[in-house]
């Protein structure tokens, strides 16, 4: 087997007396969807923020495509940013720009030589049709619905073409059939760019949707690590709160 794409082992970090993540380990496999499971404030977003090193750990060991995220230089860490996408719970798109712009932004940041093959407006029209939103190039984010901006930030983070994507609650706020068809989107774009990923979330239908696999996050630590299936007929209470 070869080794995990994202390997953590250990991971603590503390805001102030805020013991945040605790002996945390997880390892994602190369072309696994692993979700992230946990009530609000538990340290979801905290620890993939830490694994692309935009929080500084306190303890552990964080391994992204073979490199240790906190000995790598700021130019490095650039680097491996274009190769792990983040899907902001926000979305955070730039709201004085078209679409086309917000898109093309991540490719002048970081063309890289063989993408500089391609055109800008073919990666932009070419992810903007992979997120079902061909026509929506000339429009501002404003104009846009929630299901929509999101489906826009999705685009941007696939137009660098990343090993990894990180997604931060990728259908908090939107309507349920909204929600459903962003899993579904996500399942279909990774099987397209052969991506590995992990989906933070407490949307059950879009975890059992996207993820192979799922890791309870309780009490700062890796509380459960199965299947969708294998947690779904637990009988432990703290399990079965999550899909009561
Ligand atoms: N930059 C920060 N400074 C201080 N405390 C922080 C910071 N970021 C997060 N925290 C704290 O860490 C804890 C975990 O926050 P986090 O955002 O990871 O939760 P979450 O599981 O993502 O929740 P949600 O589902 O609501 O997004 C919270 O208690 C939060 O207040
Ligand atoms: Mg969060």
């Amino acid at each position: 087997m070869s080794d995990p794409v994202i390997k953590v082992e250990k991971l603590n970090k503390s805001f102030g007396a805020n013991h945040v993540l605790r002996d945390f380990s997880v390892s994602l496999a190369k072309g696994e969807t692993l979700a992230v499971l946990g009530k609000s404030g538990s340290g979801k977003s905290v620890l993939i923020k830490c694994i692309i090193n935009l929080i500084e750990k306190d303890e552990g060991e964080i391994i992204v495509l073979g490199n240790d995220v906190s000995e790598m230089s700021q130019e490095e860490l650039d680097s491996l940013r274009t190769r792990v996408g983040f899907l902001f719970q926000s979305n955070a798109l730039y709201d004085s720009m078209t679409v086309r712009e917000n898109l093309e932004f991540p490719l002048r940041r970081h063309w890289t030589k063989d993408q500089r093959e391609r055109t800008a407006e073919g990666a932009v029209m070419e992810v903007l049709t992979d997120v079902g939103l061909a026509h929506t190039a000339d429009m501002m984010p404003e104009e846009l619905s929630g299901g929509m901006r999101k489906r826009i930030a999705l685009a941007r983070t696939l137009i660098l073409r990343p090993a990894i994507i990180l997604y931060d609650e990728p259908t908090t706020g939107l309507d349920p059939v909204t929600a459903r068809e962003i899993s579904h989107l996500i399942v279909k774009v990774q099987k397209k760019y052969d991506t590995s990923s992990i989906v933070i979330s407490h949307d059950m239908h879009c975890i059992n949707t996207t993820a192979n696999r799922v890791v309870m996050l309780i009490d700062g630590r890796c509380y459960a690590d199965d299947t969708y299936a294998n947690l779904q007929q637990s009988t432990d209470p703290k399990i079965k709160e999550f899909f009561d």
